[in-house]
C-alpha cells in the first residue's frame, strides 16, 4: 500500500477499544458467573482469537457490533476442546490463558501463526511450572505449541526477571486456581488492567509497589465493561498530528492509565503540545481526549522504568525521533526483540531504508534525528505496531513509503488507513 505525504491533518478520531483491556474481558467474563457485557470492544483479530479460544473451550460469548455478551461459567465451568486452541497472532491470548488452562481438570494444546510459535514462552512455563503445572512446548522446545496438563496448583512468591504483564497476568490467573496465595514482583511495574479488572469481578487482589498479591478460589460476579480507547492506537495519531505541519487533531477517547501513559510522557520531553481534555473514569480506568497540534520535537532518552508504560509506541517514538532535531537513546528495551517481529531489527533497516541516521543497540537504538526521509519499500514483517509507525513515518518523507503486507494492521486497528486518510 502506498502511503502518500500529508500537507496537514486536521480533524478528529475516535479510538478504537483498547486491545488488553479488551482480552481481559472475554477471559474474566468467562470465569465469572453469570453475564458479562462489554462495549466498545476491539474487533481486532488478536482479540477475536480470544473470543474463539473461549468458545472452543464451551462459553457462548454473543459478538454484535454494539456489544459483546459472555456468558460466564464460572471458576470451574470451561469445558475441554476438542481441538488445538489457536492464539493466531496474539501473545496475550496464548500467555493469559496458560494460566488458567494450567488449572482445569482437562489437557489442552494451544499454538498460535509463525510469528507466536517464536516467541519465548519459557517466561511463563518456569513459574507455572513451579506451581505444579504440566505444562510443556512441543519437542522439548518452550515454544508453542504448548501441550497444558491441567493439574493441581500450588501458591507462589514469584519475582519475575522480566517487567511483563503478560507473564504476570498468567500466574495470577494460575493463582486462582492454586490452594494458597500467589504473588508477582516485577522489576518494574507493567500494566496493570488484570489487577484492576479482576478485582471489579470480585477477586481478592493486593497491589503494594511492583508486587500483586491474589487469594485463590474467588467468586467472580459478571461485570458491565465500557473499555477505553487504546493509547497505544492513539499513538500513531499523537505522532501524525505532531509531526505533520499545519495539524491539530482531537483524538477522542483515549485510555491514560498511568501504566500506559509512558508515550505521552516522552513526548512531553521532546517539545510536544498535547492538551488533556475532558479527563473522567470508564470502568476503573482514566480516559480522556488529546487535542494535538504540530510541534518542533527535540530528542530525548527513553530509558528505565518508563520502557514498560510505553514498550508498544516505540517503533511510533522512534518515527518521532527520527524527525526530531538532535539525537534519542531507546536503551533498557531488549524486550523489543521478542514482539510480533524483532522490533529493534524492523525500526531500524526501515528507517535507514528512509534515510535516517540511526544505529542498532542490544537493548535498543540511537537516532541522530532531523535529515528528510525518502520514500522507501517498507517490510512491515506482518507486525502491525511497524505497520502503523512507518504509516506515520511517510506522512512526513519526500515521496511517501510503500507498505508491504500493510493489512496486518488487523490485528489491533482494523479501521487504521480510513481514519487515517479521514484526516487529510
Ligand atoms: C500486553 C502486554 C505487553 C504488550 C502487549 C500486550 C498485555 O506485553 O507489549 O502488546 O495485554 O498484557 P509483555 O507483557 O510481553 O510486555
Amino acid at each position: 500500500m502506498l502511503i502518500k505525504p500529508a500537507p496537514f491533518l486536521k480533524g478528529e478520531v475516535h479510538i478504537p477499544g483498547d486491545k488488553s483491556i479488551s482480552h481481559r474481558s472475554v477471559m474474566f467474563g468467562a470465569l465469572a458467573e453469570g453475564l458479562t457485557e462489554v462495549t466498545h470492544f476491539l474487533q481486532g483479530a488478536d482479540c477475536l482469537s480470544t473470543i474463539d479460544c473461549f468458545r472452543r473451550l464451551g462459553i457462548e460469548i454473543e459478538n454484535t457490533p454494539e456489544r459483546i455478551l459472555i456468558h460466564g461459567r464460572g471458576l470451574h465451568g470451561l469445558r475441554p476442546s476438542s481441538q488445538m486452541l489457536d492464539a493466531g497472532n496474539s501473545g496475550t491470548t496464548i500467555r493469559l490463558i496458560s494460566g488458567i488452562l494450567a488449572g482445569q481438570p482437562f489437557s489442552t494444546s494451544i499454538s498460535g501463526d509463525a510469528s507466536i510459535q517464536k516467541r519465548p514462552m519459557k517466561r511463563i512455563i518456569a513459574p507455572l511450572q513451579e506451581m505444579g503445572a504440566k505444562i510443556t512446548g512441543r519437542d522439548g522446545s518452550s515454544c508453542a505449541p504448548l501441550d497444558i496438563c491441567g493439574s493441581a496448583l500450588s501458591g507462589i512468591d514469584y519475582h519475575t526477571p522480566v517487567a511483563s504483564a503478560q507473564v504476570k497476568s498468567c500466574i495470577l490467573l494460575a493463582g486462582l486456581y492454586a490452594d494458597s496465595p500467589t504473588s508477582v514482583t516485577e522489576p518494574s511495574l507493567s500494566r496493570n488492567h488484570t489487577e484492576l479488572m479482576l478485582s471489579s469481578f470480585g477477586a481478592q487482589l493486593k497491589c503494594q509497589d511492583t508486587t500483586a498479591s491474589i487469594q485463590p478460589d474467588p467468586l467472580l460476579k459478571g461485570q458491565k465493561i465500557e473499555v477505553p480507547g487504546d493509547i497505544s492506537s492513539a499513538a500513531y495519531f499523537i505522532a501524525a498530528g505532531l509531526l505533520v505541519p499545519n495539524s491539530e487533531i482531537l483524538i477522542r477517547n483515549v485510555g491514560i492509565n498511568p501504566t500506559r501513559d509512558g508515550m505521552l510522557r516522552a513526548a512531553a520531553a521532546m517539545n510536544a503540545d498535547i492538551t488533556k481534555l475532558n479527563v473522567h473514569y470508564a470502568s476503573g480506568e482514566p480516559v480522556c481526549d488529546l487535542l494535538v497540534k504540530s510541534s518542533s520535537l527535540i530528542g530525548t532518552t527513553i530509558e528505565g522504568n518508563l520502557i514498560p508504560a510505553l514498550i508498544d509506541e516505540i517503533p511510533v517514538l522512534a518515527v518521532m525521533a527520527a524527525y526530531a532535531e538532535g539525537t534519542t537513546i531507546i536503551k533498557d528495551a531488549a524486550e523489543l526483540k521478542v514482539k510480533e517481529s524483532d522490533r529493534i531489527e524492523a525500526i531500524v533497516s526501515n528507517l535507514k531504508a528512509m534515510g535516517a541516521d540511526v544505529t542498532a543497540c542490544d537493548d535498543g537504538m540511537i537516532i541522530h534525528g532531523g535529515r528528510p526521509l525518502h520514500h522507501a519499500v517498507i517490510h512491515t514483517h506482518k507486525d502491525h505496531r511497524i505497520a502503523m509507525s512507518f504509516a506515520v513515518a511517510a506522512l512526513c518523507s519526500e515521496g511517501g513509503a510503500e507498505l508491504m503486507e500493510a493489512e496486518c494492521v488487523n490485528i489491533s486497528y482494523p479501521e487504521f488507513y480510513q481514519h487515517l486518510r479521514s484526516l487529510s
